[in-house]
C-alpha cells in the first residue's frame, strides 16, 4: 500500500468504540469538508484562543501550548498556500486540522481537543465567519448606496413619472425614486448589523452540550476572540442556530430589496419604457436575433433572489423540531448560508459596478410625467380655492374624462369646459400645471420637492463621507 493510501485510510479520532471502520459511502455521504472547508481561518483561530485557555488552566505547559500554536500557524501556511493535502477520511475541516497538526508536532496535538467538542467548535466557527461576513456585507451595502446616492445627484434634476399599479400616478425626481432604494438598503445595513450584534458570543466551552469538565476561562477566550460575551447556556450554544437564521433572514429581504431594483431596470429599459439605455459592458446579446440587447444581469439579479430566500426556508425547515441539543441536521446549516452569502454579495457588487453606466433618456422621462399625472395637482388648486378634497376630486374626475374623450390636456381646458365644470379656474391657471411645479410643492419632509431632495443627497453625503 502505498503512503498516501495508507494515510488516506487513517484511523478516525473516535474509532475505539468501533469495530469495523467507516463504509465508503457512509463516509462520502457525511463529510461536510467540500463546504466547510472555507472555515479554516476561523477554526484556526478558535484554536490558538483554546490553546490558551488550556495554559492557562494547567492543562498545557507553556512548552506544549507554544508547539501547539507554532503547527497551528504552519497548518495555517499550508491552507492559504493550497498545499494542504485532505484526506477522505477527514470528515470535516475540524478533523483535518486536528489531524494535520498532529502530524506536524506530535502526540501533544492529541492535548488540543481537551474540554473541546466538535459541537462548541462548529458553534463557535460559525459565528466568526458570520461577523466577518455581516462585515463584508456591510461594505458592499455601503458601495451600492454610494453608486446611488451618486447616480441621484448625477440626475437630480430629471423628473420620473411615479408608478402605483405600475400605472402612472404623479410625476416624481429621479433621484427621489433612486434614493427609495438606499433607504432599503441602510435598512438591510441594519439587520445585518443587529444579527451580527446578537451572534458576538462565544459558544466554545460548551462542550458537546453539557459544559466544559475543566476550569476553562471562557471570558480569557472571548476576549482573545474579540467577542462581545459569552453564551450564557451550553445546551443552547451548541443547538441554536438563531444567529444564522436571522443572518438569512436579512439577506433574503435585501436580496428581495435587490430583485425590485433588477426588476425596475428591466422594465426601464425596455422599448415600451425606453427610460434607460443599458450599458453594453452590462448587457448580452442572442444567439439568434441580432437586433437584441438583454438586460442578463437585472434579470440574474432578480433571478438569484429565490436562491437566497429558499436558503432561508431551507435552514429553517432543517432547525423545525430538532431536540436539542446538537443533531447531525445541522451541518446542512452552511450550504444554503454559504450560497446565500455568496449569491447576496456578487449581486450587491454587481449592480454596484453597472449603476454608474446607467443613462437614463431624461427628456423621455419628463415627456412621460407630464399628462394626466397632474389630475391630483389639479384637485390640489380646487382645494385652494375652497373646495372639499373628496369634491374636487370628482370635479376633476369628470374634466379627466372630457380629456381623454377630446383627446387634449388638462393644461389646455378652455374657458367654457372651466366655467361649466370648475367655475373656480380659469385657464390662465390651468396653463400653469406642469410636472416641474407639481414635484415642487411637495414640500413635506420626505417628499419629492427639489429641495426635499437636495437635503436627502446632503444627508446621504454626509453620512457617505464619514
Ligand atoms: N461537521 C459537523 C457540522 O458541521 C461538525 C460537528 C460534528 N459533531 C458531531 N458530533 N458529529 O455540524
Amino acid at each position: 500500500m502505498t503512503r498516501r493510501r495508507a494515510r488516506a485510510r487513517a484511523a478516525k479520532a473516535w474509532a475505539g468504540r468501533f469495530a469495523t471502520p467507516t463504509a465508503p459511502a457512509a463516509e462520502a455521504f457525511t463529510t461536510s469538508l467540500p463546504f466547510d472547508r472555507r472555515f479554516y481561518p476561523h477554526d484556526i483561530a478558535g484554536s490558538v484562543a483554546h490553546t490558551r485557555a488550556l495554559v492557562r488552566a494547567r492543562l498545557l505547559t507553556g512548552r506544549e501550548g507554544a508547539r501547539l500554536e507554532r503547527g497551528l500557524v504552519r497548518v495555517r501556511r499550508e491552507l492559504d498556500a493550497g498545499r494542504f493535502r485532505f484526506l477522505p477520511s477527514d470528515e470535516d475541516i475540524h478533523m483535518a486540522i486536528e489531524r494535520r497538526l498532529t502530524e506536524l508536532v506530535g502526540p501533544v496535538g492529541g492535548k488540543l481537543h481537551t474540554g473541546r467538542s466538535r459541537n462548541d467548535q462548529v458553534a463557535l466557527d460559525l459565528r466568526l465567519w458570520l461577523r466577518a461576513e455581516c462585515d463584508a456585507l456591510d461594505a458592499a451595502l455601503a458601495r451600492l448606496q454610494q453608486a446611488l446616492t451618486a447616480l441621484a445627484r448625477r440626475y437630480r434634476d430629471a423628473l420620473l413619472p411615479g408608478y402605483t399599479h405600475l400605472q402612472r400616478a404623479q410625476p416624481i425626481l429621479l433621484a427621489h425614486h433612486l434614493l427609495a432604494y438606499r433607504e432599503m438598503l441602510a435598512r438591510d445595513r441594519t439587520r445585518l448589523r443587529d444579527c451580527r450584534a446578537r451572534a458576538d458570543e462565544l459558544p466554545l466551552g460548551a462542550g458537546a452540550l453539557a459544559g466544559a469538565g475543566f476550569p476553562l476561562d471562557r471570558r480569557f477566550v472571548a476576549r482573545q476572540l474579540g467577542f462581545a460575551r459569552v453564551t450564557a447556556n451550553s445546551v443552547d450554544a451548541v443547538a441554536d442556530r438563531d444567529a444564522a437564521a436571522e443572518f438569512l433572514a436579512a439577506a433574503a429581504i435585501c436580496a428581495v430589496h435587490l430583485s425590485r431594483l433588477a426588476e425596475e431596470l428591466v422594465l426601464w429599459a425596455t422599448e415600451e419604457f425606453g427610460f434607460i439605455e443599458l450599458p453594453d459592458g452590462f448587457a448580452t446579446g442572442s444567439s439568434m436575433m441580432p437586433q437584441k440587447k438583454n438586460p442578463d444581469v437585472a434579470e440574474l439579479v432578480r433571478g438569484k433572489t429565490g436562491r437566497v430566500t429558499g436558503a432561508l426556508v431551507a435552514l429553517l425547515t432543517t432547525l423545525k423540531g430538532l431536540p436539542l441539543a446538537y443533531n447531525r441536521d445541522l451541518q446542512e446549516d452552511k450550504p444554503p448560508l454559504f450560497d446565500a452569502a455568496d449569491t447576496l454579495r456578487q449581486s450587491l457588487d454587481v449592480l454596484a459596478a453597472m449603476l454608474p453606466h446607467l443613462r437614463f433618456d431624461t427628456g423621455r422621462m419628463a415627456a412621460a410625467a407630464d399628462g394626466l399625472l397632474l389630475a391630483t395637482d389639479l384637485a390640489d388648486l380646487l382645494v385652494e380655492r375652497g373646495v372639499p378634497f373628496r369634491r374636487a376630486h370628482a370635479i376633476v374626475g369628470g374634466l379627466v374624462r372630457h380629456c381623454l374623450a377630446t383627446g387634449t390636456s388638462l393644461r389646455e381646458l378652455d374657458a367654457a369646459v372651466l366655467r361649466k365644470h370648475a367655475p373656480q379656474l380659469t385657464p390662465a391657471l390651468v396653463r400653469r400645471l406642469t410636472p416641474a411645479r407639481s414635484v415642487a410643492r411637495r414640500r413635506v419632509l420626505g417628499g419629492t420637492a427639489p429641495r426635499e431632495v437636495a437635503r436627502q443627497l446632503a444627508r446621504a453625503t454626509r453620512e457617505e463621507a464619514r
